[in-house]
Formats: C-alpha cells, sequence, structure tokens
C-alpha cells in the first residue's frame, strides 16, 4: 500500500474525508456502546512533541489504546531531538521502530522533511502553519450539529495562524466559506497557508460584519505557542477581537461556536459565549478522539468496510 501522509488539510480529497467523516460516526458509535474494537492490534504510534499539549496527545494515545494499538510519547526535552539530531536521520531510525508517527513541530517544513525520509504514515499534530487533526475534527462536529458543511459559512475571527489556515484549505476542499477578521498586520498570508485561490473566503475589516449570517463562528488564542515575545502586543492588536454575545448575535440564530481550546476567556471569547447555548466546545474537543481513530485506521488500512 502507498504510504498516504496527512501533513495538510489539502492531503485528502473530499472524497476520503466523506468516508472519514462516516468512520467517525461508526466508531463512535461502538465506542459509546463499549464495543470492543481492536483493528490495530500490535500497531505501535510515535507522538513527538515539541510544543505543549494536552487534546493532542490524550485523543491520539488513549484513541490508538482503544483500537487495539500502543502509542509512545517522545518529546524534545528528553530525546536526542532536542539535542540536534537531524529530523531526517531521526525520521529513519523512528519509522524502521513504529507503524505511525504524530509529531507537533514548529515550521512545516520540519514535518515535511521527516515524512520524505519515513518508511511510515505521519501526521501532523499542529505546526505554526497547520491543525488539519483539529479540522477534522471540528468539521465532524459541525456535520453531527447540523449536517452538511457544503455551501456554509464559517466566521472566523482572530489571528490568521495554523487553526485559521487549515480552516481555508478545509473551505477549498469541502467546498464552503470562511468570512475572516484579523486585526490590521494580521492577514491571511494565502502562500502560507497553502491556497490554491481565494474563491472560498473573504476578509472583513470589522469582524462584526464577518459574522453576519455565519453558520459557525470560530476563534483561536491571540498568542500562539512559540510566538509567546509577541504577547503584549497582540493583546493591544486584537482587543476589538473578542467574540461577544454582540457578535454572535450578527450569526444566524442557530450558529454554532467553537474553539479548538485551551481557550482564554476574556480575550479572544467572551465568557458567555464559550460556557453559552451555542457553543459545542466540549463535543469538538471529544470528536478529536473518534476523528482521528477513523484516520489512523484509514493511514494504516486503507478503506475497511463494516
Ligand atoms: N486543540 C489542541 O490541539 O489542544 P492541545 O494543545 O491541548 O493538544
Ligand atoms: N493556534 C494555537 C492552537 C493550539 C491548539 C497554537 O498554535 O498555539
Amino acid at each position: 500500500m502507498e504510504i498516504k501522509h496527512f501533513l495538510q488539510f489539502k492531503d485528502l480529497t473530499s472524497e476520503e474525508f466523506e468516508y472519514l467523516f462516516e468512520r467517525t460516526r461508526e466508531i463512535k458509535s461502538r465506542f459509546k456502546s463499549y464495543q470492543q474494537y481492536w483493528p490495530l492490534v500490535d500497531r505501535t504510534l510515535v507522538m513527538i512533541f515539541e510544543k505543549a499539549s494536552t487534546r493532542t496527545r490524550l485523543s491520539f494515545e488513549a484513541g490508538m489504546q482503544q483500537l487495539g494499538g500502543s502509542a509512545i510519547y517522545l518529546n524534545t526535552r528528553d530525546s536526542q531531538l532536542g539535542r540536534g539530531e537531524p529530523v531526517e536521520d531521526a525520521a529513519q531510525v523512528i519509522s524502521r521502530m513504529s507503524d505511525l508517527v504524530m509529531i507537533r513541530t514548529f515550521e512545516q517544513d520540519i514535518i515535511e522533511r521527516f515524512a520524505a525520509n519515513s518508511r511510515v504514515p505521519v501526521i501532523n499534530g499542529l505546526t505554526n502553519e497547520y491543525h488539519p487533526c483539529q479540522i477534522l475534527a471540528d468539521i465532524y462536529t459541525y456535520i453531527e450539529h447540523r449536517g452538511s458543511i457544503k455551501g456554509k459559512t464559517v466566521a472566523w475571527i482572530g489571528d490568521s495562524n495554523n487553526v485559521c489556515n487549515t480552516w481555508l484549505q478545509a473551505a477549498e476542499v469541502l467546498d464552503f466559506n470562511v468570512h475572516v477578521s484579523t486585526p490590521p498586520g494580521y492577514e491571511v498570508e494565502p502562500e502560507r497557508a497553502g491556497l490554491y485561490g481565494t474563491d472560498h473566503y473573504e476578509e472583513f475589516p470589522d469582524p462584526m460584519d464577518a459574522c453576519r449570517d455565519a453558520d459557525l463562528v470560530t476563534t483561536d488564542v491571540w498568542t500562539s505557542m512559540g510566538f509567546e515575545a509577541e504577547n503584549e502586543e497582540r493583546l493591544r492588536d486584537f482587543e476589538h477581537w473578542q467574540v461577544d454575545a454582540e457578535m454572535m448575535a450578527q450569526a444566524k440564530p442557530d450558529a454554532l461556536f467553537m474553539h479548538c481550546l485551551p481557550a482564554h476567556r476574556g480575550e479572544e471569547v467572551a465568557a458567555e459565549v464559550i460556557d453559552g447555548a451555542q457553543s459545542v466546545v466540549w463535543d469538538e474537543a471529544e470528536n478529536r478522539l473518534h476523528a482521528q481513530k477513523a484516520l489512523m485506521e484509514y493511514l494504516l488500512l486503507g478503506k475497511i468496510s463494516g
């Protein structure tokens, strides 16, 4: 079987995502009814973390165990990765001892170089540029609550970061629209976002306008991991980009609110929104587990029936 990596959202086709959403539904439903499902017995996932994580680590580690396999955690601090071993060498070695690798790191180039030297599939668990597993789970969550996302409008409020870039790629692959509002100086960089064009997104200087008639409103931290030195400046620059009740009121009455978490109440989102009736953030976090189980099954076993 040809090795398939998931390094950015557009690595898979809309048809493959349809399959993954179906499998996620099936795998989640079996899990909820306590049915044992062990298709990955004897398979080993290596998880490499160069940045902190709660959800990504937990969902991959628990997910692999629930599928009958095992997961090994490596971080920069206590492996040779932090002491300058070339990423190409690490990839050669790690991929000879495992069946699947998940990496959370800094530049996308690092994961691309790892994948180019890997004998096994590599999954992006977040880079400075992208967070494809997050949007896989987010769109599954949207589908669970509201049905197909095709033709719908997602409002992205805040930083044009890794999560934003991935929403923009997803809009191209799955044919929906993103209304983006960022403070001046933080606009989308289409090349960095890896976009084919500008057909699936529109930028709005005023976040209120971006939210108008949206089906889903979403945001993320103002300062992503790796950009901590800019925190003070960002707190000032993003002040008017907090998703609050007034902003949510611009969206459709049945609009959902999502946030990949961790969240900062009083910064990018008001407590009344994230803890309010339109928020689906806990389902969104839980669905990381189910969606990534479907992803791991697909990358290791291909399409299966039943
Ligand atoms: N959303 C997300 O990836 O969370 P963690 O940083 O906790 O993994
Ligand atoms: N944009 C955030 C997402 C955290 C899950 C970051 O990169 O820190």
